[in-house]
């Protein structure tokens, strides 16, 4: 496994791989990083990993400075997986002096975390969009939990003809139904507990939902009613939306985004369930 520090030597060691899968991260990996790794290497033979907590999507008043680091613990855990490359740049490799361009996707950025964070989207865009242009992979690997974010990549690799496949992937849950996040370590103990409470409440409207539910408002109030019997939480939104457009629905019909933004003491927490459509 070769970890790579400058985009030069990224492009030398690119070569070297006919095909290549890509895994974006932002370190202090979990489970859910590591399935993404281990699928990207199964289907495409070789697979590169970046590490880099990005300044540009973090709000003023958010978790920059004190997100999750361990640099040697993420390295010795995709060494396990088969990592082939390992892309940890500086800020300002990313990001030199006199850097002044920005990635902003329309429409599908605009409700939920987009409204929540403001300018978000276009730090992910950004730097998702040097990351392709950087390691050039054949197919680049996300996770469901973060829906809006795949949605995002998703249109912005289509609409400007980006040469990769973007792959999403199946949320990764501990036992007790709590979506893998690196910002899961925030939690207290007693916040730990209470922290399923999304699941079974997103588990509730989609059980609606097989019975035949089709109205979204039953459905977004289903999931307040779970949420509200655990009173840490203030809920920011519960959404049913269109997965594709994520315009809010008044009625359900093939499909659903059913997706949340909780927080719980200092943590923001989210999470979402597709009805009607394979993935969880
Ligand atoms: O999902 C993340 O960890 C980040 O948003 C990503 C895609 C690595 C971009 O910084």
């Amino acid at each position: 496994m070769q970890v790579l520090e400058t985009i030069t030597q990224v492009r030398a060691a690119r070569s070297a791989f006919p095909t290549l899968g890509l895994v974006p991260t932002m370190g202090f990996l979990h489970e859910g990083h590591l399935s993404l790794v281990r699928r990207a290497k199964a289907e495409c033979g070789a697979v590169a990993v970046s590490i880099f907590v990005n300044p540009t999507q973090f709000g003023p008043t958010e978790d920059l400075a004190r997100y999750p680091r361990d640099l040697a613990r993420d390295l010795a855990l995709l060494e396990g997986a088969g990592g082939d490359l390992v892309f940890t740049p500086s800020a300002a490799e990313i990001y030199p002096k006199g850097f002044a361009s920005r990635i902003e996707v329309e429409g599908v950025t605009a409700p939920l975390e987009g409204a929540a964070r403001p300018g978000h989207f276009a730090g992910v865009a950004t730097v998702v969009a040097k990351l392709f242009n950087i390691v050039q992979p054949t197919r680049a690997y996300f996770g469901q939990k973060d829906a809006q974010q795949a949605v995002v990549i998703s249109r912005m690799a289509a609409d400007l003809d980006m040469p990769v496949q973007v792959v999403v992937a199946d949320t990764v849950r501990e036992a007790d139904g709590l979506a893998l996040s690196s910002r899961n370590v925030y939690l207290g103990p007693a916040e730990r507990a209470a922290a399923p409470t999304l699941f079974r409440a997103l588990s509730r409207a989609r059980a609606l939902f097989e019975g035949g539910e089709r109205d979204a408002e039953t459905l977004r109030a289903s999931v307040r009613e779970v949420i509200a019997h655990e009173p840490r939480f203030e809920v920011d939104y519960v959404s049913v939306a269109s997965p594709d457009t994520l315009e809010e629905l008044g009625r359900v019909g093939e499909a659903a985004l059913v997706s949340l933004a909780a927080r719980l003491g200092r943590t923001r927490l989210i999470d979402n369930v597709l009805v009607g459509r394979p993935r969880a």
